[in-house]
């Protein structure tokens, strides 16, 4: 039976272990990882399912699919945002629904493509799908440093209002006080941080559609993912005590192997 590395969240913390590597089911493909990204909080969102692997994005390489697969084979280099119900990314392989995993944008690394798909999915769907942001209006992006909030900052880029500038939308990844102040004066505020009265809060959802067309921008220069910092899996507990310190700029990412 083949084993890998693996990144578990248990009662106690993290451990890093060598466990069974799993094997594809129908309309599933088991990925080699190369990178996966982490983002802050995510470890209290798997509590009722412990021991768990976090980290619900990856870029990395098909090395099988299971049966009723036909739009992705092995060797496709691949990213994707995997959906929070079952085990994560962390881990040399990963099973993930087939129809999650999109073409890897060929310009970046394994390390930068990994930092795409959570907080690009996050920031396109705050922005238009619940955002509603359309051409001529302006958005204040809240957290604009942070992992979601600067993809959403060169997402809306012409669309961005200045620090005195009036704004039709208000895209919010930090929470508290600035949510609160934001939908006292703007008429649309959503948030991907928390929850608040007058404010929309989602949670992202994977699509291969909108990951093909963050790829194509980040091919074509116009959307770039900032690396905070690597760890290697081995450190993942370094990395999340590093995702959870204030003053990061952009992505934390785990290298799996060689990028
Ligand atoms: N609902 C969903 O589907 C979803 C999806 C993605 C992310 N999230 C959540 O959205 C939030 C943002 O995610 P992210 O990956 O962008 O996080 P991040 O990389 O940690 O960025 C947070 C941003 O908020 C700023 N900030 C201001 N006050 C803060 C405070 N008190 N604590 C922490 N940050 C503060 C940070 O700037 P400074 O550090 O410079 O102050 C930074 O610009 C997280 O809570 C994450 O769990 C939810």
């Amino acid at each position: 039976m083949r084993t890998m590395q693996a990144v578990r969240l248990h009662d106690d913390g993290l451990r890093i272990e060598q466990i069974p590597a799993p094997s594809p089911a129908a309309a599933e493909a088991l990925v080699r990882v190369h990178a996966a990204a982490i983002t802050r909080g995510e470890l209290t969102w798997p509590v009722d399912r412990l021991p768990a692997i976090p980290s619900y994005e990856l870029s990395g390489v098909v090395v099988e699919v299971g049966p009723d697969v036909g739009d992705v084979s092995a060797g496709d280099e691949v990213f994707a945002l995997t959906p929070f119900d079952r085990d994560g990314v962390a881990a040399e392989y990963a099973v993930v629904p087939a129809a999650v995993l999109a073409p890897r944008p060929r310009s970046l690394m394994h390390v930068e493509s990994a930092a795409l798909p959570l907080a690009g999915l996050s920031a396109w769907q705050g922005l238009f799908d619940h955002g509603a942001l359309r051409e001529g209006e302006r958005v204040r992006v809240l957290g604009a440093s942070g992992g979601v909030g600067h993809l959403a900052a060169q997402l809306a880029r012409g669309q961005l209002a200045a620090a005195d500038q009036p704004c039709e939308v208000v895209f919010d990844t930090v929470g508290g006080d600035a949510l609160v102040h934001a939908v006292r004066s703007v008429p649309r505020v959503v948030s991907v941080a928390e929850e608040a009265d007058g404010a929309t809060y989602f949670v992202v959802r994977p699509s291969r559609e909108q990951l093909v067309e963050l790829a194509r921008l980040a091919d074509a220069g116009e959307l770039r993912p900032a690396i905070d910092s690597v760890f290697p899996l081995e450190e993942a507990g370094a990395a999340f005590a590093r995702v959870a310190e204030r003053g990061k700029r952009g992505k934390v990412v785990l290298s799996v192997t060689d990028n």
